[in-house]
């Protein structure tokens, strides 16, 4: 049995995530949580003839204690997403307290679920994440994730044109650091099977995986960010740590963990000097089993890309772990 939670399930992206989640034959019991519209997505989605059970909360009577019950993995979409002309790291001030509130309940309730954490800015939201767990006493990092798989999905729907491969999931790139701007480092020379860029169109290419949630944002004109290609991501990730913790194995995902919780962590930690990177991570039956060094096989070309990547990278961590030990 999985039941599965998502905590801003009538949002942009919780709407599309949750369509994907109940029509799942992987999730037995679907609860969506909201601050609100959750009664009309959940009676919406509960006309699908799908396995799955779905129930919908809002905050009224103890919703998100009932939301959590039993969980067994929770993925985090809610707050606000970026305007044009904004960054990630703008969204912070708001989204913070989102997912400190959230990962609170999540604590009290359901402290051995997975959490996947979509909220921006990912590189601060997961800290916070964490920060609040450990406070609780109930961190186990083998099972907080930031999804930083949108950007691997954009490397390789953005890479097609050089593979001239039909089926863009059959290139694999490990794309690295963090989710926002300069601190996403796609490895193209990690890549499987091998690609061949030309190098005069390198830099385009790693500046639109790197940029690419801006050209949905100024496209869609003040109305949000991706939210039906971030479904698609969410729910890729998601039914990979529901399928490892079902036993599959070879399962391999990029996402943002905590390094010191995480078997192989450690020599990475200290390659980059940061406590939370994003890498590609082996998934088992208890979550992270095993993180790789990817970043020991960087390229000259890569090794200042994740130079500029450390940088921005730790100052967004320690915003987030400031944020719970001194709240503002
Ligand atoms: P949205 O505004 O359409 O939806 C957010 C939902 O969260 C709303 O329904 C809102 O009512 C709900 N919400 C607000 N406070 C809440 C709370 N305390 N508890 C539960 N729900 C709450 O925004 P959208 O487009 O769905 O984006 C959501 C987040 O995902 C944003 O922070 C955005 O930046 C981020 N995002 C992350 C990506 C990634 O790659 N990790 C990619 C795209 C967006």
């Amino acid at each position: 049995m999985v039941k599965a939670v998502v905590a801003g399930a009538a949002g942009g992206i919780g709407q599309p995530l949750s369509l994907l989640l109940k029509a799942s034959p992987l999730v037995d019991q679907l609860a969506l949580y909201d601050v609100v519209n959750t009664p009309g997505v959940t009676a919406d989605l509960s006309h699908i003839s799908s396995i799955a059970q779905i129930e919908g909360f809002l905050p009224e009577n103890d919703g998100l204690k009932k939301a959590l019950t039993g969980a067994d993995v929770i993925v985090i979409p809610a707050g606000i997403p970026r305007k044009p002309g904004m960054t990630r790291d703008d969204l912070f001030k708001i989204n913070a307290g989102i997912v400190k509130g959230l990962v609170e309940a999540i604590a009290e309730t359901c402290p051995d679920a997975y959490i996947l954490i979509i909220s921006n800015p990912v590189n601060s939201t997961v800290p916070i994440a964490a920060e609040v767990m450990k406070k609780a006493g109930k961190f186990n990092p083998k099972k907080l994730f930031g999804v930083t798989t949108l950007d691997v999905v954009r490397a390789e729907t953005f890479v097609q044109v050089h593979t001239g491969e039909k089926d863009p999931r059959k290139t694999v790139i490990p794309v690295i650091g963090g989710h926002s701007g300069e601190t996403i480092v796609p490895m193209f020379s990690q890549a499987k099977p091998k690609v061949n860029i030309p190098e005069d169109k390198l830099d385009a290419l790693i500046h639109r995986i790197q940029f690419g949630g801006d050209e949905v944002v100024e496209a869609k004109g003040g109305a949000g960010s991706a939210t039906l290609s971030m479904a698609y991501a969410g729910f890729r990730f998601t039914e990979s740590i529901i399928k490892a913790a079902k036993g599959e194995s070879g399962i391999v995902e990029p996402t943002f963990v905590y390094l010191p919780g995480v078997e192989g962590g450690e020599a990475i930690q200290k390659e980059t000097g940061c406590e939370y990177f994003s890498a590609p991570v082996q998934l088992g039956k208890n979550g992270a089993e095993k993180v790789e060094n990817i970043v020991a096989k960087a390229s000259d070309y890569e090794k200042k890309l994740l130079q500029k990547c450390y940088e921005g990278l730790k100052g967004n961590i320690e915003k987030g772990v400031e944020f719970v030990a001194n709240p503002p």
